[in-house]
């Protein structure tokens, strides 16, 4: 039989889940093909536009049936700005996909025939959660469809098109951060065309104006504006500021990142105080955070602490353990946990990090953490380093994206402990990790997907192994 999947190919297509990333699955005589922009229980007509070895890429044309869990969606920037892709997917519906995507994983990946998610935690709050956004400046706007090509398509001061480094689409209203940083956003953009401050120009290393980072503290109400510039010259900003400190005069700190390379990136090789503190404050539970702006922090405030209670309950702590706190950013598990732990250990690449953790032990009067900067690459490579600890009963893993690097999984094994629990923000290095912990002997004990990231593909997970 000829099979009908080539590029170029219409088909009529049920779109059956949805894959990681947010795209629709659907399946055309046992191929699968991803559909961009599509619910499950929708029925649509797509135009394949590449096809790999096992499966194809396709676009919709038309949608001829609707999913019974399609809902209106908040924000006019939807679906061009891509940031929130599923916002027109029921909320209940978003956070069952995400826990079936996680089951197929695991019983497809890991092998692991019984695999459920025991514990779903979804958000309360769906949106104004996150306490940090980026922003981009760019001399090139994206023009939306329709729209035709005016005088003002060199400034814009939003988020990234999908896949399109070099473009932005101009953002006024953003639902998942908080109200207010909406206003200082727009007033941010009006003063910069008032004084002709130019974008910074990705592709020329021209411009000064590169990104407008934006944090809140949900449970402080404190204001940090950082915003990050291609060179030096604090004059230029003046004007922002006084605007800014005009109309919000609670702002407790405006900073400004340099950052001269050209790597399109949101921090700074250095850094000047505008107004007020360096650092802004946040709560998790009782504990106190004090965030810079280059700092680490979960960026939903109220779901880390579900996240964070999650890893209490499965660290199950009685006051006399040694727990190691591997990937520890700030501290902020470490922290949340000192008072059921006899000692614990934080370690992290980054050094502000570090610091960040050190003095936020510090604010809190916490006195048995302590928190080493280590490439964890590298440092217990063959379990060496290990005599300069005690032996850890519980470890917490909580690596980035890209799981745990080999050969600190080898050396996992040679930390002698029985439990541990391992947080991540992306299933699939996850289950390749926890694989080879089954292999030397644990038990994968429970699941609980914590929804830190409403509207969004992103997936939370953490899950308890013990020998
Ligand atoms: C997902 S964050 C975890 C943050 C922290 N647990 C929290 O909740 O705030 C991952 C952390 O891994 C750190 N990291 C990445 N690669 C590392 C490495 N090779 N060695 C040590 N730390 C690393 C990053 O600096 C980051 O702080």
């Amino acid at each position: 039989m000829i099979n009908p999947i080539v590029k170029g190919a219409e088909l009529s297509l049920e779109i059956e889940s949805l894959a990681f990333g947010g795209k629709g699955v659907a399946r055309k005589d046992n191929f699968v093909v991803f559909v961009n922009n599509t619910l499950p229980g929708q029925k649509v007509r797509a135009l394949v536009y590449k096809k790999h070895r096992g499966y194809a890429e396709a676009r919709p044309l038309k949608i001829l049936r609707d999913s019974p869990h399609v809902v209106d969606s908040l924000c006019k920037h939807f679906p061009v700005c891509g940031g929130c892709s599923t916002q027109n997917l029921d909320y209940k519906e978003q956070v069952n996909q995400k826990k079936k995507q996680v089951e197929d994983l695991y019983i497809r990946q890991a092998g692991i025939d019984d695999f459920t998610v025991n514990k779903v935690i979804a958000a309360d709050k769906q949106y104004n959660y996150r306490n940090k956004m980026e922003f981009s400046f760019s001399n090139r706007r994206w023009i939306l469809e329709g729209e035709k090509e005016v005088p003002e398509s060199d400034f814009a001061l939003g988020l990234h098109i999908p896949r399109r480094y070099d473009k932005i689409l101009d953002i006024n209203e953003c639902h998942i951060q908080e109200k207010i940083c909406n206003n200082i956003l727009n007033l941010v953009r009006a003063e910069a065309l008032n004084n002709n401050l130019k974008p910074y120009d990705n592709k020329t290393n021209n411009g000064y104006l590169r990104h407008l980072v934006l944090r809140y503290g949900y449970n402080t109400g404190e204001l940090m504006v950082n915003l990050v510039t291609s060179y030096e010259n604090t004059k230029l900003l003046e004007p922002i500021k006084k605007a800014l400190l005009n109309q919000f005069p609670d702002i407790n700190s405006i900073v400004n990142n340099i950052n001269t390379r050209r790597a399109d990136v949101a921090y700074g090789e250095s850094e000047i105080i505008l107004h007020g503190a360096p650092a802004i404050r946040e709560k998790l539970g009782d504990i106190t955070f004090e965030i810079s702006a280059n700092s680490f922090f979960q960026t939903n405030t109220y779901q880390a602490e579900k996240l964070f209670l999650t890893v209490q309950e499965y660290v199950e702590l009685t006051g006399k353990e040694i727990v190691f706190d591997l990937f520890c950013g700030a501290g902020s598990i470490a922290l949340f946990l000192a008072r059921y732990a006899k000692e614990i250990y934080g370690f992290d690449v980054i050094k502000s990090a570090i610091e960040n953790a050190t003095r936020n032990a510090v604010i809190n009067g916490i006195g048995n953490t302590i928190f080493h900067k280590v490439n964890l690459d590298t440092y217990f490579k063959k379990g060496r380093n290990l005599d300069n600890y005690p032996t850890p009963d519980v470890l917490i893993l909580d690596p980035p994206r890209s799981g745990i690097h080999k050969n600190m999984v080898k050396a996992l094994p040679k930390f002698g402990s029985r439990r541990i629990v391992y947080v991540s923000c992306n299933p699939t290095t996850q289950a390749r990790d926890i694989i080879q912990l089954i292999h030397w002997g644990w038990k994968l004990q429970s699941m609980t997907l914590v929804d830190m990231f409403p509207h969004t593909p992103h997936i939370e997970t953490v899950a308890l192994l013990t020998k």
